[in-house]
């Protein structure tokens, strides 16, 4: 399955395309792909995405969509035709709403004859934390509880993954298997800041655990040497 044969995603969340892909060639050699997110997107607009497949870079798209099925289908198309690797939804959005996204990113790939794109679920956000779960947003169980609920029906959904905290990865892999895609932002290299993440875990630890994708924004573009933060991740988790 592996589309990207690094594990190592860097999320260029900055405003502009040329930004964008100044970080782009100089982490090329070390990245597997690269995320393009709301920021980015809502600021640059697909041209981002073009821009980045012209260099020959793997994109994922990650604009966590969720609204009904029949919209989140017509974007996860465009987001095909744009040549987006990977993709992704809310888990929250339901079961209906992941097939069609699924369904219809395998049918835009296949009239435009190309490989489809990975479709992703998101589950529990990596920024919060038991409380605001349980006492702000009033949901009930663990977060390891629903994000495992939310993995299998994802899974059940035809998703080809889910991106979670790299704490849940042991529950994820033993409930859907070595061949389920597991995407792990939140991920922090020893002595960095965890910025507004909460549930993290250091590169080594959670490709020891069994995740498929590190997704790491801060901790190499804002880092004084970008590339040698990013070979310094590789060389943690020994690829
Ligand atoms: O800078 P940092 O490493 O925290 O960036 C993490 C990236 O992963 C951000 O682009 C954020 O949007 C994304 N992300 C996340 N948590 C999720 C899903 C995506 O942090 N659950």
């Amino acid at each position: 399955m592996p589309l990207i044969k690094n594990p190592l995603i860097v999320a260029l969340d900055v405003n502009t395309v040329d930004e964008a892909v100044a970080l782009a060639s100089a982490l090329a050699p070390y990245t597997g792909a690269f995320k393009v997110g709301m920021q980015l997107f809502n600021s640059a607009g697909p041209e981002a995405v073009h821009r980045l497949i012209e260099r020959k870079a793997s994109v994922f798209v990650d604009l966590k969509l969720h609204d009904i099925p029949n919209t989140v289908a017509g974007a996860a198309r465009a987001l095909t035709r744009h040549g987006a690797a990977i993709f992704n939804v809310h888990a929250a959005g339901g079961p209906v709403m992941m097939q069609e996204a699924a369904n219809a990113a395998r049918d835009e790939a296949g009239k435009a004859g190309v490989k489809p794109p990975l479709v992703i679920a998101v589950t529990v956000l990596t920024s919060i934390d038991e409380d605001m779960f349980n006492q702000k947003l009033g949901i009930p169980g663990t977060i390891e509880e629903r994000v495992v609920a939310w993995a299998r029906l994802a899974k059940e959904a035809g998703m080809d993954g889910v991106v979670a905290s790299p704490k849940e990865i042991t529950a994820i892999r033993e409930a859907c298997g070595k061949d389920f895609l597991i995407i792990t932002p939140g991920v922090r290299p020893l002595g960095a800041a965890a910025n507004d993440q909460k549930r993290t875990m250091t590169p080594g630890e959670a490709i020891r655990l069994g995740a498929s994708y590190l997704v790491v924004g801060r901790p190499v573009t804002a880092a004084p040497d970008p590339v040698a933060a990013a070979k310094a991740i590789l060389q943690e988790i020994g690829a």
